[in-house]
């Protein structure tokens, strides 16, 4: 008989960068394996355990719980220098990364030509070469991981896609010369590498969830920068939206027993595109120095804004979230009021062109702010009222309940609601 589903999947509700590896850290200990399911080392989670810190790109948090089982899945692209990069400073302190990590054989490799590539491309993307992969992936000349492994076919593979895109680089006019025998060889030896840790990791979850182990899927980037849901075409490469979860490890979709997702207490963006409630003035520049609003990957600066109410619902709309998780709450600390954007002018639901993006006018209602410390705060109603108001509204508004708040960085800095649905899929079972 199959066990019921204790799998859950926790994804970003904006554009990136909410806060989601503290979260997943969190979570990790009730969940016997943390798989990643789409993007590359575009993503990036700080984490800090006492006055340690880690920057994960590729390698999913939960690799930092002894015994716990990490997955990259088939839906990443893997740059084998970054990954092994990230390899090495976790076994420098101490964490079993061959013993615990798991990598597709059929997520695809990443080559520094694709960063090359990636000049053709002006939306502000983080220059890893993340989207000519995912081209490559599509185009159906891709090189998996699996092919990596054999000597014969990646040398067969490896000479017919750089005279594709050789071409492609030429007929742009960015064609830059490289020592291809010497990358050949470099790549060989990340095989030899990364070989012990390659699995078919949908039969390794397949596997898993037969014996009854469960499985946190964790989400890179966020909704709207999803391929199809997102705010195309400025938005990844790759499916960051909670059906990504299943394509992107082949675990099927009725393995599923929930769907958190995380949310600022605000909002940002990193790079270009449309962004109705972004704030361009000084509380805007306030929110960015209050809640260290860098590019953990590229330390660009994010752009930043108010709380958008629509956005949310149709990001819960197409990830069915059970429960918000939201993040960051202190940030709003020393604000008098708080604008939150309710409504979309004469617009119902998100508009799937550009143009229909840029031109939405934003309806604020300014709620009172608290102006008083919530950093650190872990019991709900230790919270000013104001605050506790501000998350009511907030619930009340998107129609998703906020089970879980972070009032900074550190794991205990966090409120779990018990009985709520986030509480039920996060903790009651396990
Ligand atoms: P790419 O993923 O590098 O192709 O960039 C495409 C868009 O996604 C750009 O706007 C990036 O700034 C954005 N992006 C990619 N990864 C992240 C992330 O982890 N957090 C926030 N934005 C991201």
């Amino acid at each position: 008989m199959k066990s019921l589903p204790n799998n859950i999947i926790i994804l970003g509700a904006q554009w990136g960068d909410e806060g989601k590896g503290k979260i997943v850290d969190l979570l990790s200990h009730g969940f016997d394996i943390v798989a990643r399911y789409q993007g590359g080392h575009n993503a990036g989670h700080t984490i800090l355990i006492g006055d340690r810190k880690f920057v994960l790109k590729l390698i999913p948090s939960g690799i930092l719980h002894p015994g716990k089982r990490a997955v990259i899945g088939n839906g990443l692209v893997i740059d084998p220098a970054a990954l092994l990069t990230e390899a090495d400073a976790l076994e420098a302190a101490g964490v079993d990364v061959r013993g615990q990590l798991r990598i597709s054989n059929r997520a695809h490799v990443l080559f520094p030509w694709h960063r090359t590539m990636e000049k053709r491309i002006s939306i502000g993307t983080t220059s890893r070469g993340i989207g000519p992969c995912y081209e490559d992936k599509a185009g159906r000349r891709g090189i998996r991981i699996s092919d990596l492994l054999d000597p014969r076919i990646f040398r067969v593979l490896f000479d017919c896609l750089v005279i594709e895109k050789t071409r492609i680089e030429e007929a742009f006019g960015i064609h830059e010369p490289m020592d291809y025998a010497a990358i050949r060889a470099e790549y060989e030896a990340f095989a030899v590498r990364i070989q012990p840790m390659v699995c078919d990791a949908a039969q390794f979850l397949g596997d898993a969830l037969a014996k009854g182990e469960s499985v946190l899927f964790e989400g890179a980037q966020g909704t709207m920068l999803d391929l199809d849901h997102g705010t195309y075409p400025f938005v990844t490469s790759s499916s960051a939206t909670a059906g990504g979860a299943c394509t992107g490890t082949g675990v099927p979709p009725t393995r599923i027993a929930g769907i958190l997702g995380v949310s600022k207490a605000y909002i940002t963006r990193v790079g270009g595109g449309p962004f109705p409630t972004e704030a361009l003035d000084a509380a805007g520049d306030a929110i960015r120095n209050r809640g260290n609003e860098f590019g953990s990957v590229t330390g660009r600066p994010r752009r930043c804004g108010w709380f958008d109410v629509p956005l949310l619902r149709y990001s819960a709309m197409v990830n069915g979230f059970d429960s918000l998780i939201m993040t960051k709450l202190d940030v709003l600390d020393e604000l008098e009021r708080i604008p939150v954007c309710v409504e979309y002018r004469g617009v119902s639901g998100m508009p799937a062109t550009v143009a229909g993006l840029e031109r939405i006018e934003p309806v604020y209602e300014y709620l009172p702010g608290w102006q008083s410390s919530t950093e650190g705060i872990s019991h709900l109603e230790d919270l000013p009222s104001a605050a506790r108001d501000y998350i009511k509204f907030l619930e009340n508004r998107t129609g998703v309940e906020i089970g879980c708040i972070s009032t900074g960085p550190e794991r205990n800095q966090t409120i779990v609601r018990s009985g709520t649905r986030f509480y039920e899929l996060a903790f009651a079972s396990r």
